[in-house]
Order: C-alpha cells, then sequence, then structure tokens
C-alpha cells in the first residue's frame, strides 16, 4: 500500500465565513449572484456526477475521448513525475493519466488537490489501493487561493480538467493562468480542458436538461443556504434557466424567483428581497475558441504545445509549458 498524505488549507469554519462574504456581497448586488463554488457539497458533488451521464451534457464524454486517445502522448511529451489535479473531480479520467505515466516509467507521485476533504481522502485513498508505488499527497485547499506551493519534484504536470476554467469570469482566468505559471519552474506543465463555442441549441440543452438534473444541482445552492446559513429559501420557489450570453460566449445558469418573495439568512444576517421574476446567477461556464485559449496561454507566460479537440470537435485540450 502507497503512501497518502492530506495538507488542509482550509477548514469548516472558514467555509461557513467565506459563504457568509460572499452570500452578502452575491445577493445585495443590483443583479443578485453567488460564485459557482457554493453549488459543490455532498448532494451537488453527487448531482454534477449525475449530470456528467446525462445524453444532453457532452463536455465530460468529449475530454474522455481526448484523454483516452493522447494520454500516451502527454506522458511522453511531458516525462512528468509528478501530476498535479486541480478540483480532482472524475477519477477516470485520472486513471487514464495515471496509467499512461506509469506505463512511460516517469511518473511517481500524484497530488489531487480539492475543497473538499471528504471527496479528497476518498479520492486519494482509492488511488493509492490502486496504484502501489505511487506516492499520493493530497492538498484541501482553493485552488484560487491556495496555489503558492505544489508537492513534487519537476517536472510536474498540473491538469485542469472539466472545463471549470469556464467558470470564472475573464479576469479570474488571466489571475488562475498567472498564479500555476508562477508556481510552476520554467519547462513544468499545464493540462487545460476547455469547452468550445458551437451551436445555441447544444450548448443550452447541455445545460438544462429534459430530466431537470441539472434544475435540481443548480437549485442545490439554496440548499447550501438553508443548512449552513439557517436561510428561509424555498428551493421550489424558484426556476432554472440556462441563457446564453452571445456576446460574451459564455452559459449563466440562472434561479429566478417564481413570485415575489423575502429571504431571511440569520447566519450572514442578512434579508433579501426578490420581485416576481427577479434572478440569481449562479454560474457563468464560458466558451472558448482555439485562438483565445492559446492566446490567454500566451500572455500568462506559457507556449501552447499541443492542442486537440475530440472527433467532433466540441472540447479542446491544451498542453502547455511554461516558458523560460
Ligand atoms: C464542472 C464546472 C465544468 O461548467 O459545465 C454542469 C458545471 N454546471 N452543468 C460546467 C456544470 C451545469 C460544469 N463544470
Amino acid at each position: 500500500m502507497s503512501e497518502v498524505s492530506i495538507d488542509v488549507h482550509r477548514d469548516g469554519a472558514e467555509l461557513t465565513e467565506a459563504l457568509r462574504h460572499d452570500v452578502r456581497e452575491g445577493l445585495s448586488a443590483p443583479v443578485k449572484w453567488l460564485p459557482s463554488r457554493w453549488l459543490y457539497d455532498a448532494r451537488g458533488s453527487e448531482l454534477f456526477d449525475r449530470i456528467t451521464t446525462l445524453p444532453e451534457y457532452y463536455p465530460t464524454r468529449a475530454e474522455r475521448e481526448i484523454l483516452a486517445t493522447r494520454s500516451a502522448e502527454i506522458a511522453a511529451v511531458t516525462s512528468a513525475t509528478t501530476l498535479v489535479e486541480l478540483g480532482s473531480g472524475s477519477s477516470e479520467k485520472t486513471r487514464l493519466l495515471l496509467d499512461a505515466g506509469i506505463a512511460h516509467g516517469t511518473l511517481r507521485r500524484f497530488v489531487p488537490l480539492d475543497v473538499s476533504e471528504t471527496a479528497l481522502a476518498a479520492s486519494a485513498d482509492a488511488i493509492a489501493a490502486e496504484y502501489p508505488g505511487l506516492a499520493v499527497h493530497g492538498v484541501v485547499g482553493d485552488f484560487t487561493e491556495h496555489l503558492d506551493f505544489l508537492p513534487g519534484t519537476a517536472p510536474r504536470l498540473v491538469a485542469f480538467l472539466g472545463g471549470t476554467i469556464g467558470n470564472f469570469l475573464p479576469g479570474e482566468r488571466a489571475k488562475f493562468f498567472t498564479s500555476v505559471r508562477s508556481v510552476l519552474s520554467a519547462g513544468e506543465w499545464l493540462l487545460l480542458g476547455t469547452d468550445l463555442v458551437k451551436d445555441v441549441d447544444t450548448l443550452v440543452a447541455a445545460y438544462d436538461d429534459s430530466q431537470g438534473v441539472t434544475a435540481e444541482f443548480d437549485r442545490n445552492v439554496l440548499h447550501v443556504l438553508r443548512t449552513r446559513l439557517g436561510a428561509d429559501v424555498d428551493p421550489a420557489a424558484f426556476d432554472h434557466e440556462a441563457h446564453w450570453d452571445a456576446q460574451r460566449e459564455w452559459i449563466e445558469m440562472r434561479l429566478r424567483a417564481r413570485h415575489p418573495m423575502t429571504v431571511r439568512i440569520p447566519g450572514a444576517n442578512l434579508t433579501v428581497h426578490f420581485e416576481d421574476g427577479e434572478y440569481v446567477r449562479t454560474e457563468i461556464s464560458a466558451k472558448f475558441r482555439p485562438e483565445g485559449v492559446r492566446a490567454e496561454l500566451t500572455d500568462a507566460g506559457f507556449v501552447v504545445r499541443r492542442w486537440w479537440t475530440d472527433a467532433q470537435q466540441r472540447f479542446g485540450l491544451s498542453l502547455a509549458q511554461v516558458r523560460d
């Protein structure tokens, strides 16, 4: 059995404090919003796992197709000794990268980083049991804040998959790429998954599925407000919407009030009024063009060495290296 260690950069009390701050700021804004990371408690993570199996939600399958085809090439090009996975979500995709790195003979260490300690511990233990000889070093933290140090020896490969980069606003994206670049040394690697711009119907269906799983996932943020902050909000009083912003090229998930209401949120010391039809933005999911991804990575100090898509060109995977 290989070695597993976990570093905790953030505990439950700090999380509640961060949520309180975000709720006070977002729900007092003229157009209400909440950061999408609050969708992902245990229930939200389960709902997201169900989303990845829906016929309409193509990104997971498209990215898996690329990784299945390209993981041997990724291992050969990078000769990575350490795989760092930010937001260590689907272990299935991780396994493709681990298998290829081990088969290539260079990979020694896996460093999953996630906000959820329970999810992280479970996946770290499972991977350690399956891969004897692989050192597993989990880090509990928020990758927008705790990227000042990453364990492992160079050359490291940092994987940020699933299109989660799309949940950042453009300014946050630039900051994030720069902080990944600065925590790595020249010659180290970033593997980035990005969902691509495509026809509106396909995009909207992916975020508003016929079984209503995404709607329930979206409303989960209201369940989180109830459990963590004691909010008296009724999730059923909100309709889920997926709105395509054609100018900014992103999907916005919104929860729209079905009638006027007042919500009390004692844990944030806040009372919020909703007008009939007023909405809360709960997530943006930006869609990319190949030239845009390349420009953003180049601006942050990377050189894009490889660019792949699935056969239907729905999803893009970039392999980028820190410039000397
Ligand atoms: C996991 C953040 C990549 O933006 O597509 C899925 C989350 N939201 N359906 C995405 C999500 C609604 C997903 N990411």
